[in-house]
This record gives C-alpha cells, structure tokens and sequence, in this order.
C-alpha cells in the first residue's frame, strides 16, 4: 500500500475547480482594503478580520518598514535563544497593559499562541471544558497537551453557550481535580458572545480557571475595544486572556496575558514558542502602531460597532436567518451544503466575496456564508453587499 494512495484518491477539490464552484483559495491581486482584485475583477471584500482597517493604515506600514530599516526581516531564532527582540518585550508589557494583566507573551501566530499555551498549562489527568464552537486551534492546544500527557488530559466538550451544560459537566467531576474552562470571546463562525458573566460565576464555584479567546473580540466588542470583558462592564473575569494580531490588529501573531507567574511557566514550556522562529519586526513594530490607534482613536472600533449594528437589521429586514449574530461577524445561515456554494457563487459573480463555512467548522446541517464586516467598509459599499445578498437569496428561494 502506498501511503499516497489518499492523494490520488482525492478528487472533489478538482472536481470542483472544474465546476467552477471552487471557492477556496482564491489569490488576491491587489487589496485596497474593503475592495481587492480577484480573478481579474474588483469586489467588495466581506470576508476579512481586517476589523479595523488598520493593516492599510499609513502609519501601521510606516511602522513595518522603519523595523525593517532597522532590525532587518526576520528573528532568525526561537524566542527562548537567539529570537527575542526587546521589540517583543515592549510590545507585551504595552499587550499587558492594553488588556489590564500583569504579563503577556508574544507568539508567531494567534493558532501558535492557543497552540502553546494550553498544551503548556494542561497537564496530566487534568480537566479541560471547551465549547463545541471553540476554534480549531483551542482543540489542536487540547490535543498536542493530550500526546504529551500521554493521553491523559480529560477533555471534556459542552454544548455551545450554555452555561447550564458547563455546569452539568463541571458538577459530574471530582472536585479536588484542576479544572480549566476554554471558550472563544466572539464566536469566530457565528460571531455571537460568551455568556461569560453567567460562565465565570461556574467556574469560580467549580474552582476551575477560566482561559478566553479574544482574537475576534479585541478591537470589536466593550467600549474601547476591549473585548468580551469590557462589553459585559465586567472586571478581568478570565484568568488566561488570548488573542491574535490577524484580525483587529492587522498583522500576523498573537498573545497571551495573565498573571506573571503564569506567564512565565508557558514561556518556559510551550513547545510552540520554544520551536519556532519569533515574530519579524515588521509585525512587532506594526502591532505597536495599530495598538496605538487603538488605544487613542476609538472612532474606528465605533464605527465598526455601528457598521454591525446596521447590517443585523438590514439582514434580518431582508428576512434573512443570522442566528443571534451580534457582533461584525454575520452568518447567513443557509444549511445545505449545495445551495450554500451556489449562494457563495452567485455573491461572487456579483461582486461580493464572503467565506462559505461548511461542516467541520460549523456543524453538519448548518452551512454557512460567513461575511464580516470592517469600519472601512463605505455605507454605498454595505449597500451594495445588502443589494447583491437579497438578489441571490431570492434566486435560490432563501428569503
Ligand atoms: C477564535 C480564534 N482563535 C485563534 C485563531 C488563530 O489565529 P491566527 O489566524 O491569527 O493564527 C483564530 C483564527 O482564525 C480564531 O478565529
């Protein structure tokens, strides 16, 4: 048997490249931000966690090619040798402040960072509890902690947002055994939010931490950005606090925030800091800026806010299913996974690019067309999308 006998097996990604119905990974030739150029055409980008803007921001790219000027391209090394810049240093104790933690700690990607730091504090027989909708990479942190205990971490998954189910699990566990509650902020699929009020009141009583997702909260949710926290007017309820500079920040990395203690144990044992090359200076020094524009100019997060607002109540207007979408992510839910490419496919014709999500990422059954918005995004663009979307959802008897 040859070990490539999958490959050659494997034919519905050509099949639908020759459908012309393939929507994955398609090149973008230019991006102007809430436009790019693909396949040789303009359209309106609704697909990016480019929340703010930011990555085409003058001042962020500034920033990217003065780093360069000085400190050149790369690290060239694993932040515990020869990869640490003070650069990284400056940038995490500027995250720890932003976020109100005593530390942070900076890794090469946000997935790295979830990645890291939860194969580092899981240890073995200990409980972990994540949210069926967690992201994938929360998952893939559970399993490399799960290879490295030997398979004894208990994993344990409870239904999405509900705090009842949390704590029907929690309940059902001894209760002297560590416990760690996993959940994403904003949901990255469907865009909703932890309960997280009701979620950490459990786990404190069940004496379990609390480790939360803000890779699509920061910069989105609470009133200055802040994410899920700041949105419930809440204190810091999450003992580990993640999230990514791909999305708000508009680069490419990502972080954990804690106690120094803490911090200071994953710096020493995640595998996926410790094997692999740091964050380029480019992005260390963009992430600065863009942290500054956050931190000083809160229209954007504002507007953002309002964008999201706008297009809830214009889809469901158009009486299109959004499920309980809140935030710049906004699900048209569409449920098969046919009709939910030909609806990707119309909108693409059409001028609009959005994510068609279907199962894993979402549940089977539930296909979705994931759009998302940007506080660059002009109202006559947002027009157009409102257009493009009720054309095709009436061509394909959705509304
Ligand atoms: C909730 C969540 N966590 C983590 C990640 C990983 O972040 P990155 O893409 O920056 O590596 C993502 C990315 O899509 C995400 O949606």
């Amino acid at each position: 048997m040859d070990i490539f006998e999958k490959c050659y097996g494997f034919k519905e990604a050509q099949a639908a490249r020759e459908s012309g119905y393939y929507p994955y990974f398609i090149p973008i030739e230019e991006n102007w931000g809430s436009k790019v150029q693909m396949k040789g055409r303009e359209v309106i980008m609704c697909g990016s966690n480019n929340y703010l803007g930011l990555a085409q921001d003058p001042r962020v790219q500034e920033a990217a090619k003065r780093a360069i000027d000085k400190y050149g391209t790369t690290c060239s090394g694993s932040r515990l040798i020869n990869g640490t810049f003070a650069l990284h240093e400056e940038l995490e104790h500027r995250l720890a402040g932003f976020v109100g933690r005593e530390s942070a700690l900076c890794f090469t990607t946000g997935y790295l960072a979830n990645l890291g730091s939860i194969s580092a504090i899981l240890g073995r027989k200990e409980h972990v509890l994540s949210d069926r909708y967690n992201h994938a990479s929360i998952v893939d942190g559970i399993m490399l902690s799960t290879g490295l205990s030997g398979g004894s971490i208990k994993f344990h998954r409870y239904q999405h947002n509900n705090p009842a189910a949390l704590e029907k699990v929690l309940s059902s566990l001894p209760p002297d055994e560590a416990k760690m509650v996993v959940t994403d902020g904003v949901f990255s699929m469907e865009g909703d939010i932890v309960k997280l009020p009701e979620l950490k009141q459990i786990a404190e009583k069940h004496n379990a931490r609390v480790y939360l997702d803000e890779a699509h909260a920061l910069g989105v949710i609470g009133k200055t950005g802040r994410g899920t926290e700041e949105h419930y007017g809440l204190g810091n309820s999450a003992d580990l606090l993640m999230g990514t500079f791909s999305k708000s920040f508009g680069g490419i990395g990502g972080f954990v925030a804690g106690d120094e203690v803490v911090i200071d144990y994953i710096k020493h044992f995640a595998r996926p800091l410790i094997f692999t090359a740091s964050m380029p200076p480019p992005m260390i020094a963009s992430v600065m800026a863009t942290l500054e524009i956050m931190e000083t100019e809160p229209k954007h997060t504002l507007r953002l806010q309002s964008i999201a607002k706008t297009m809830v109540r214009e889809f469901k207007a158009l009486g299109f299913d959004v499920g309980v979408a809140e935030t710049p992510i906004i699900p048209l839910i569409i449920g098969d996974n046919e009709k939910t490419f030909t609806f990707w496919k119309v909108l693409f014709d059409n001028g609009v690019y959005a994510n068609p999500v279907v199962s894993p990422a979402v549940p089977p059954d539930r296909s979705i067309i994931r759009t998302s918005y940007m506080a660059i995004h002009t109202d006559e663009e947002l027009d157009q999308v409102l257009e493009i979307c009720k054309k095709a959802g009436k061509q394909l008897g959705i509304i």
